[in-house]
């Protein structure tokens, strides 16, 4: 099974470079390997490497390749390690294939194959798709429709594109539940898992269909449906940025987007156009509403959860998307799904959406991708304005994905009469100084520093908070866990006696969250029941606090914010407290020498279920 970006373009001259430039973009999906194919002189020349891109283009250099047609891959791997045999393209001496999504009955077709004589040599479902076409091509089909019919076979989801040895005048591509766009350029054309993988060649996208498949030449596309019929697929003009996306003076993306946020924030609560994104849906009329999503965009709804129970009187159940279809929950005729994404293209999250569509639910999604999988299915649809997310570990984009949920709630709970006009009023001025005191929060450096040092070398942590801090808690363990590999785990602070303290010793860091709210005190009995089992305090709370304890924690890391309105500290505490987690855990993981860009095991967007 792989999840993974794939590109292809025919042009008049030579292709090896837009290949790589639609895998840079690409490379959120996957950096296990990367492979590219061409077809020059009626052969494919294909090279491939394992790790990042950058590996790739070191191969080419030393052993270049030409051609005006080509596919290519960046592999996230799930079946099979990652390797040079299971990198992308896979191929046999006629077809050269590269895929996203997974091939369920791989084994069965492989055996099938392997029985007529084909020898694999990788551990991927992939590699069927071309011995299939091969077979079939032998058994007198022509290219075109020999990779058709082999598709007809196929279970699962993919999208394909394929290269025929001695043809380079087309290629093809196909999709079923995986993405698929198709760039026009000049005299030129693309394929590719997104919009944004081919801003730098072309704004002129269209998208297939599941089922389609597609001819693909230098001139246009020939696209037929899933029962065979000739259709046109609408041509739109993409917003996706061409800009390349650098780092700056910053030695890292996740460190340059944790620093953009005040930016980031201020353009959400202070610049008039944006306040008013989408915030035009018939609010009053929904009796519940059901939140998904997966990993730290799940975090955001469970806080906004508390939100809008509080200041909309809105009930909400949240689910991670992987589980919601499983737990037959019965959902109202009324009621609303939203779907949060970062990248608008996580499997899990939009099987989700298909399921709440069925069920008869309005389609509300929150995307930093305007144009994604997610955006497109969607009836609504929230921007979080985050910009481009490179690193692995979102920050910016949860804190943007904080304030367009805020924003949201206000808009809720005046539509629904549970907000006064007043206090909806108060809310928001208090929401327009978060930027000022998320930038305050990020030149703590010297106390992050210490406190990373208390964190470098443990084997495990726990997160600690109670109403919105635990979600928070939860996902500064999750930061912690996936940049530095330190095992951590997020929990409501009350869950503590429950279990948990078992794990209280010397050796385990306990990083409590205790903002000065109508919860702090009972926040703070349960750290000193932590502090009493010698447990490793590293406490996040403001200066009064901070130098009131009647005990020593192991670190302090103080943020502050002065509220008018005492009731918005829920709303406002999140944007501030997620600062010290992220730079907790991105100090902590420099200090251990982790990749905190790019995390071992992981990949930016989550393209199979
Ligand atoms: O693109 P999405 O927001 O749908 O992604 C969801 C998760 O995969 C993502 O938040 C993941 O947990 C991050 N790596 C966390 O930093």
């Amino acid at each position: 099974m792989i999840m993974c970006g794939i590109v292809g373009a025919i042009n008049g001259s030579r292709v090896v470079n837009e290949l790589l430039d639609g895998l840079k973009r690409l490379e959120y999906r996957g950096y296990d390997s990367a492979g590219l194919a061409v077809s020059h002189n009626n052969s494919i020349l294909i090279r491939k490497a394992e790790g990042a891109l950058s590996n790739l283009e070191t191969k080419l250099d030393l052993s270049p390749v030409e051609g005006r047609i080509g596919i290519a891959h960046t592999r996230w791997a799930t079946h099979g390690e990652p390797s040079i045999a299971n990198a992308h393209p896979h191929r046999n001496d006629r077809v050269s294939v590269v895929h996203n999504g997974i091939i369920e009955n791989y084994e069965e077709l492989r055996a099938c194959l392997e029985a007529e004589g084909f020898t694999f040599q990788s551990q991927t479902d992939t590699e069927v798709v071309p011995h299939l076409i091969a077979s079939l091509m032998a058994s007198g089909f022509s290219p075109e429709a020999a990779a058709l019919e082999a598709t007809k076979r196929l279970q699962g989801a993919y999208a394909l594109g394929i290269l025929f040895e001695g043809e380079e005048e087309f290629f093809c591509a196909t999709r079923k539940g995986s993405p698929l766009a198709i760039g026009h350029g000049e005299e030129a054309m693309f394929i590719a898992s997104d919009a944004i993988a081919l801003a730098p060649m072309t704004q002129r996208v269209s998208y297939l269909e599941n089922g389609d498949f597609a001819i693909v030449s230098q001139n246009g596309v020939c696209v037929r449906d899933e029962n065979g019929t000739a259709v046109e697929r609408p041509v739109e003009q993409s917003r996706a940025s061409a800009e390349s996306h650098e780092k700056g003076s910053y030695s890292h993306f996740m460190i340059k987007e944790i620093h953009e946020q005040p930016d980031i924030l201020n353009h959400v609560f202070n610049v008039p156009v944006q306040k008013k994104q989408n915030c035009n849906m018939a609010y009053e009329d929904f009796e519940s509403l059901s939140i998904v999503a997966c990993g730290t965009s799940c975090y955001a709804g469970q806080i906004a959860r508390y939100w809008f129970e509080r200041y909309a009187g809105l009930r909400v159940d949240v689910d991670i998307a992987s589980e919601y279809r499983y737990r037959h929950s019965p959902l109202p005729q009324k009621g609303a799904a939203l779907f949060i994404s970062q990248s608008g293209e996580t499997a899990d999250t939009l099987a989700a959406l298909e399921h709440a569509r069925l069920q008869g639910q309005t389609i509300i999604s929150l995307v930093n991708v305007p144009e994604s999988s997610i955006a497109r299915a969607s009836d609504h649809v929230i921007q979080t304005l985050a910009g481009p997310e490179i690193g692995v570990a979102s920050t910016k984009a949860f804190t943007a994905q904080l304030a367009a949920l805020a924003r949201l709630v206000i808009a809720a709970g005046i539509a629904r009469g549970t907000l006064s006009i007043r206090d909806a009023r108060a809310l928001k001025v208090e929401l327009s100084r978060v930027p000022e005191i998320v930038s305050a929060a990020l030149s703590l450096n010297g106390q992050i520093r210490a406190a990373a040092s208390v964190l470098q070398n443990s084997q495990s942590a726990l997160f600690i908070g109670r109403g919105v801090n635990w979600p928070l808690a939860c996902e500064g363990a999750l930061k912690l866990k996936e940049i530095s590999y330190i095992h951590a785990e997020g929990l409501g602070a009350g869950e503590l006696k429950h279990g948990p303290i078992a794990l209280v010793d010397g050796n385990l860091p306990v990083v409590a969250l205790a903002p000065p709210d109508e919860l702090q005190e009972k926040t703070l009995s349960n750290i000193k029941e932590v502090q009493a089992r010698g447990g490793q305090i590293i406490l996040i709370s403001d200066e009064r606090t901070l130098s009131g304890l009647d005990f020593e924690p192991a670190a302090t890391i103080a943020v502050s914010a002065e509220l008018d309105a005492p009731f918005a500290s829920d709303l406002v505490m999140p944007f501030l407290y997620s600062i010290p987690l992220q730079l907790l855990a991105s100090e902590t993981a420099l200090k251990r020498g982790c990749d905190i860009d790019k995390p071992r095991n992981l990949a930016k967007s989550v393209t199979v279920e």
